[in-house]
C-alpha cells in the first residue's frame, strides 16, 4: 500500500515523531511505502508530494516542527474539494492517506472520507482539546515550556515586587494554563469554562501581595472576561473561519494595576510553546501514535483516528473527536483555585 502522510493546521512538536514511527512500523510490519505532502492540505489539492524512504524519518523524533511542513489551508477552499484530491491521488498511485491535525483538520479529514476517500487521523495539538483521546502530543511539551517561562517570570515579578500576568494558548480550553499555573504556584488561572469576576482576581492579587508575594496570574488566550461575552480577538479570522485568539493578558494589565495599584506586567507567550523539541512523554506518545496508524491503514480502517485511552492506544471514529470539545471539568479547576491567592 502507498500512503500519503500530512501534517495539517498550527505545527506541534512531536509531529516527527510521528512520521517516523509510521514509516517504520508501516514499511517494516506492512511493507507499506511513503511519500509526504508538503504543508499539509496545500500538498494533497495541489498534488506536491515528496518521498519518505526509510533513511528520510532517520532521527526525526527528537526534531520539533515538521519535516513536511504545515498550513491552515483548508482542502475544500476554492481549487480544492474532493475531486481535485482524488484525481492527485490516482495520478500519484497513492492508496491511503494519514492525516496529522487538530480539529478543523480532522474535520476536514472526516468530509473527505464521506466522499469515499480513504484517510486515517492522528489528533495533534498543544491545546489538548480533542475528545477521544486522553491527552494530544504537544500538549506536555507546551506545558513544561510555559511553566519554565512563568518560573522565569516569577523572579523577574519578585525583584522588581510588580504582579506579573502570563497569557499562554490553548483556544477555547484553558488545559495549558492549568497545567502550567498549578506546575507554576500561580496565584489565579483564568481559563475559558470559568467565568470569574475583576473583583474575585484582585482579591487574589491583593492577598498573595499582602503575603510579600509578587502575584503571578496565568490566563488562557481563550478566557472571557465578565466585560465580554467571547474571547478576545483582534486578528481575523483563520482559514477554517474560526477567530485567531491572544492579548487578554494586555487588556487585563492596566485592569488589575488600576484596581491593586500593583505594577503589572504582561507577557504573551505566543508561538514558544509550540516550538523546540518535544518532551520524552511526547515522543514516545508521537510514535506510539504513529505506528497505530500504519497497522490502521493495514486494516483499512478509513474514516477513524487512533487515539490514547488510559494508556492504550486505540481506534476510535473520527466523528468522535469532533463532536465536541474537550473542556476542563469544574472540578479540575475547583481543586486548583484551592491554592490561589
Ligand atoms: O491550536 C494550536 C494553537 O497554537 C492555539 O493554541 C492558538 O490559538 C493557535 O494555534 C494559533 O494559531 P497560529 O499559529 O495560526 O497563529
Amino acid at each position: 500500500m502507498k500512503i500519503g502522510i500530512l501534517t495539517s493546521g498550527g505545527d506541534c512538536p512531536g509531529l516527527n515523531a510521528v512520521i517516523r514511527g509510521a514509516v517504520l512500523k508501516g514499511i517494516k510490519s506492512h511493507g507499506h511505502e511513503f511519500v509526504g505532502f508538503r504543508d499539509g492540505w496545500r500538498g494533497l489539492v495541489d498534488g506536491e508530494v515528496l518521498d519518505l524512504p526509510r533513511h528520510s524519518v532517520r532521527g526525526i523524533s527528537k526534531q520539533g516542527g515538521t519535516i513536511l511542513g504545515t498550513s491552515r489551508t483548508n482542502p475544500f477552499s476554492p481549487g480544492g474539494g474532493p475531486e481535485v484530491i482524488r484525481g492527485h491521488l490516482e495520478r500519484l498511485g497513492i492508496d491511503a492517506v494519514i492525516a496529522i491535525g487538530g480539529e478543523g483538520t480532522l474535520a476536514a479529514a472526516q468530509r473527505l472520507t464521506e466522499t469515499g476517500l480513504n484517510i486515517i487521523g492522528v489528533p495533534k495539538t498543544v491545546d489538548n482539546d480533542l475528545d477521544a483521546t486522553d491527552y494530544t502530543f504537544g500538549f506536555d511539551t507546551a506545558v513544561q515550556i510555559a511553566t519554565e517561562a512563568i518560573d522565569r517570570l516569577r523572579t523577574t515579578g519578585e525583584s522588581h515586587h510588580r504582579c506579573m500576568i502570563a497569557e499562554v494558548m490553548g483556544r477555547n480550553t484553558g488545559w495549558i494554563a492549568l497545567h502550567a499555573g498549578m506546575a507554576a504556584g500561580a496565584h489565579a488561572i483564568l481559563i475559558p469554562e470559568q467565568q470569574v469576576s475583576m473583583d474575585q482576581v484582585t482579591e487574589w492579587v491583593t492577598d498573595a501581595h499582602k503575603r510579600g508575594r509578587a502575584p503571578l496570574v496565568v490566563v488562557a488566550e481563550g478566557f472571557v472576561p465578565e466585560s465580554a461575552e467571547t474571547a478576545h480577538s483582534h486578528r481575523g479570522l483563520d482559514a477554517f473561519g474560526r477567530p485567531r485568539l491572544g492579548g487578554i493578558a494586555d487588556l487585563l494589565a492596566p485592569e488589575i494595576e488600576a484596581r491593586t495599584g500593583l505594577e503589572t506586567r504582561a507577557t504573551v507567550l505566543g508561538h514558544i510553546q509550540r516550538g523546540g523539541v518535544p518532551s520524552a512523554f511526547d515522543r514516545v506518545l508521537s510514535t506510539r501514535l504513529g505506528m497505530a496508524a500504519a497497522d490502521t491503514a493495514a486494516a483499512r480502517g478509513w474514516g477513524t483516528m487512533v487515539a490514547l485511552r488510559g494508556t492504550d492506544i486505540v481506534r476510535t471514529g473520527l466523528v468522535d473527536a469532533l463532536g465536541k470539545l474537550k473542556t476542563v471539568p469544574a472540578g479540575r479547576y475547583e481543586e486548583a483555585a484551592v491554592l490561589f491567592g
